[in-house]
């Protein structure tokens, strides 16, 4: 990744950026009053309930819940993570910045990548021209595989001799040993102190190169494999400034137009796969690196494509791989009809080969139709669960349930977990509640989900439906929102925070920083309020996009506190009931008649809320 962006150039492109023409390039939007409307681009909705406030720049759906600013549209509409949501709105408001510390300065990058792409040609040169005997070798074996000199010079296949001549070569390019080792193309010397780039070893010899490019065709890494026999078959970079094999992916240079003209990606596991199919025509191929898909993976691919095909080969090892797939299964990727735009399906290789040997035996078409026929991924991970158990026992049949629903119990959204319950109980011959519960019985914790381990902040974690608040949470946080929309309100709500008024955990939070923030409004204030919890944050836009207009803040923020604290007082008074009425049945006059007296105080508060009179905290806001 790149560098850090310091904070005065994020300002400048949030500044740069106007919400509304933003949110304009893919979402329809009508002005009503103050707002703009439309319909929420993250979940499926036939009337919007997706609302853009030009006056503070933020963006809410009260359908879904979510809602941020124009970075947070950004990393949901783009599936991308903060940083890369600046640059991308940098790059529309050709807005210029820096990026600086942590990783590497820009130079230092672009010296690897040169590295890299010179050492690439190096490559590519000794496999074509060379007539020393293993580079011969090495091309007889490309051409047994049906890679000819096209096709080695289309994927700027090469042939790493080892021996040091890479290190030399490289050398004499002007590279520095630094260089050459921090792109992995060299190991240093074992003895310290005796460095030079002469005592440099090739990481790379005897091996038909696959050289790996991003996705502007930038050569940013290497995998190698040996001619013909050998272990390890493969030997990929290892993670460097500039390659993390989680988040690359071999061939997407190439892909990435037919990816988006046909909006399905397809992920193999091998280069020679790639090559293969794309040789055959089939060209929106992509394979990982060693890795199981990732969720930044997904991502990357999620910019370009709604379906992504993962194709395995019918082997054993394929199968399993498959299994794991099923890992990934979450919000992010799980094809709940219109909240999430990426979808996973799986596509068995039948005979258990792989894809190149599929398609050079069978063809394109046959290969396009497999494609067409992939699994939904859940579906898929569901069915092999159940085919690992014998269905006609009732022990086997529970057995399967219970794997079953381990796999579905991840599914965050709500509409997916219950057509998958419906799906469980149809297949084992259960009730709807029996497959339902046994999904319940496998959740996780009330794990926040950003806590969990495994999960990705930025995967794209989808809120469930927004939750059912009771009048009382409601209240509280209608009058958190008129505070964090008036900040002279600010002073008076502190002492709100006191006792246990509030009752709701997010208004709770968001009060705290709300008042916390000073004077800072609008999009300043969500920004400081996202420091502290994001879940908050999410609520806050909502309420800022709700808020009354400047003059009415005050009054209805009297009333709305007036009605919080009525609120308040009738549980209390509950309470209290509960309690004397045991008292009484204990025997315990005294103490039932000294909470009678406290009802009673109660009760006569309550009546002058009722009869409009305001709370006395409510003084402080008269102004
Ligand atoms: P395969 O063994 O299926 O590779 O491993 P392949 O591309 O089909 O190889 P050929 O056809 O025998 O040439 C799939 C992928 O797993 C990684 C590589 O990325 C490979 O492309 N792999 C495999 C390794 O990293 N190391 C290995 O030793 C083997
Ligand atoms: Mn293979």
């Amino acid at each position: 990744m790149l560098g850090r962006i310091p904070e005065e150039d994020v300002a400048r492109v949030r500044d740069a950026t106007d919400i509304v023409p933003l949110i304009s390039e893919s979402v329809v939007l009508k002005k009503k009053g103050r707002l703009f409307w439309g319909l929420c681009p993250f979940h499926g909705e036939k009337t919007p309930s997706f609302k853009v406030d030009p006056a503070t720049q933020l963006w809410h759906c009260f359908g879904c819940g979510e809602g941020g600013d124009v970075f947070g549209f950004t990393m949901k509409r783009e599936h991308l993570e903060f940083p890369d949501a600046v640059r991308l709105l940098a790059d529309r408001g050709r807005i210029e910045i820096r990026e600086e510390g942590s990783s590497l300065p820009r130079g230092r990058r672009e010296r690897l990548m040169e590295a890299c792409d010179a050492a690439a040609d190096y490559f590519h040169q000794v496999l074509t021209r060379s007539k020393d005997a293993d580079a011969v070798d090495a091309r007889r074996y490309l051409s047994e595989r049906g890679f000819g000199s096209d096709v080695a010079r289309r994927f700027t296949l090469g042939y790493a001799p080892g021996r040091g001549a890479l290190v030399k070569h490289l050398t004499a390019a002007g590279f520095s040993a630094e260089e050459i080792v921090e792109a992995n193309l060299a190991l240093p010397p074992f003895e310290s102190g005796t460095g030079g780039a002469s005592r440099l070893k090739d990481r790379f010899f005897e091996r038909v190169m696959f050289p790996i490019r991003d996705l502007n065709g930038r050569v940013i890494a290497f995998g190698g494999r040996v001619v013909g026999q050998g272990e390890p078959k493969y030997l990929n970079s290892t993670e460097t400034p500039i390659f993390q094999k989680a988040a690359h992916l071999y061939g997407i240079e190439k892909a990435k137009g037919a990816i988006v003209a046909s909006g399905t990606a397809v992920v193999v596991e091998g280069y020679t796969d790639v090559i293969a199919l794309h040789e055959a025509g089939v060209v929106n191929v992509v394979a990982t690196l060693g890795t199981a898909l990732t969720t930044r993976h997904i991502r990357l691919l999620g910019r370009f494509a709604h379906k992504i095909v993962y194709l395995f080969d019918g082997d054993e090892a394929g199968l399993r791989a498959a299994d794991r797939a099923s890992e990934f299964v979450d919000a992010s990727a799980t094809p709940e009809a219109g909240t999430s735009r990426v979808e996973l399906f799986v596509a068995v290789i039948p005979g258990a080969l792989d894809p190149a040997d599929f398609v050079g035996a069978h063809g394109a078409s046959a290969m396009n139709d497999l494609i067409g026929d992939a699994e939904p991924l859940l579906r898929f991970a569901i069915e092999r669960r159940l085919s690992a158990n014998d269905l006609s026992t009732p022990g086997g049949r529970s057995k399967a349930l219970a794997e079953a629903a381990a796999v579905v119990a991840p599914v965050k959204g709500s509409i997916i977990a219950h057509d998958y319950a419906n799906y469980l109980a149809d297949r084992l011959l259960v009730d709807f509640e029996t497959a339902r519960a046994a999904i319940e019985k496998s959740r996780p914790g009330p794990v926040r989900r950003d806590e969990e381990p495994g999960t990705d902040r930025e995967s794209g974690a989808q809120r469930e439906v927004p939750e059912v608040l009771d009048q009382r949470s409601r209240a509280e946080r209608s009058l958190v929102g008129l505070v964090a929309a008036d900040p002279t309100l600010r002073q008076g709500a502190r002492s709100l925070l006191q006792g246990d008024l509030f009752t709701d955990p997010v208004a709770r939070t968001l009060l705290t920083a709300v008042v916390n923030a000073g004077s800072a409004t609008d999009d300043a204030l969500f920004r400081e309020v996202s420091k502290v919890d994001q879940q908050a944050a999410t609520v806050l836009t909502g309420l800022l996009v709700d808020a009354p207009s400047a003059e009415d803040v005050h009054s209805v923020a009297r009333q709305t506190l007036a009605k919080v604290k009525e609120l308040a007082l009738e549980r209390q008074i509950k309470e209290k009931r509960a309690r004397q009425k045991a008292l009484e049945a204990a025997g315990d006059a005294d103490a039932a008649d000294t909470l009678f007296k406290e009802i009673a105080t109660l009760q006569s508060e309550h009546a002058r809320l009722r009869q409009g009179i305001v709370p006395s905290e409510a003084e402080v806001w008269d102004q």
